[in-house]
């Protein structure tokens, strides 16, 4: 695992940008996974400003997206549709048919699954995903507990999740309570990860990530096994690390 200890939210931000944009420079038919909440919203701004000076072109990348609510249609404010619009792709030269999000809204949620995995197959598979972590070690909605075997699939959020995510509807009882998401596997299979992380919370769900055990406790802590994982933090999630940072 390489991580980097940035000082704040906003050089983390620059430095995950730098990353994506190396990535596209070299690749520029790039597939991407990307990630919402409120950790990877500085990133994009950074790639929104690294594009409007045009130092980056979105135009032949691809993108697919770890996870979305299941129940919300694309349109609802809610969705990770959405959130994805407004906080990147109204702004960048992404086409719209390189865009891929899972359809919360299916009757049939196995094959939108299964669809979801032969797509990221089909394209080569994903380049660089990126990942946040929560409070609880999740990395897409992989709560604790998850089967690392499994792939796209439909979770049962957790209480602590569903707590944490609240703050963006008016009230606790408009959380979805299940989402579609890339599971471990389809996660692991990416040629490179970028995980942020930011803030006191998270501290000691990063510790654990890095240096702990191997658990399903903790989803994150499989990314060991990854080789090829990039760990951008601030200093406050940094905080119980004492050795192996740059
Ligand atoms: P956050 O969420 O970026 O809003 O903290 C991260 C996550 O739950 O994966």
């Amino acid at each position: 695992m390489r991580i980097i200890v940035t000082e704040n939210y906003q050089e983390m931000s620059i430095k995950a940008a730098k990353v994506i944009a190396s990535q596209i420079t070299l690749k520029p038919d790039s597939i991407l996974g990307l990630a919402t909440g409120s950790t990877p919203v500085g990133m994009y701004k950074e790639l929104i400003n690294m594009y409007k000076n045009r130092e980056l072109d979105f135009s032949t990348v691809k993108t697919f997206n770890l996870d979305e609510y299941y129940g919300l249609s694309e349109e609802n404010d809610q969705s990770y549709h959405n959130f994805m619009r407004e906080n990147l792709f109204v702004h960048i030269n992404v086409k719209k048919e390189n865009i891929n999000i899972p359809n919360g809204n299916v009757l049939d949620i196995e094959t939108e699954c299964e669809n979801y995995e032969r797509m990221i197959r089909e394209s080569g598979g994903i380049d660089i995903q990126v990942l946040g972590i929560g409070c609880n070690g999740h990395i897409g909605f992989n709560e604790p507990n998850i089967n690392f075997e499994a792939s796209t699939h439909l979770v049962n959020l957790t209480q602590d999740t569903i707590e944490a995510n609240s703050r963006f509807f008016s009230s606790i009882e408009e959380v979805p309570t299940k989402a579609i998401s890339m599971g471990i596997k389809t996660i692991m299979q990416s040629k490179k990860i970028l995980l942020l992380a930011n803030g006191e919370a998270k501290a000691d769900v990063v510790y654990e990530m890095i240096k702990g055990k191997i658990l399903p406790e903790v989803p994150a802590s499989i990314l060991q096994l990854h080789n090829d994982v990039t760990i951008v933090l601030d200093r406050e999630s940094a905080a119980k690390l004492k050795d192996n940072v740059v």
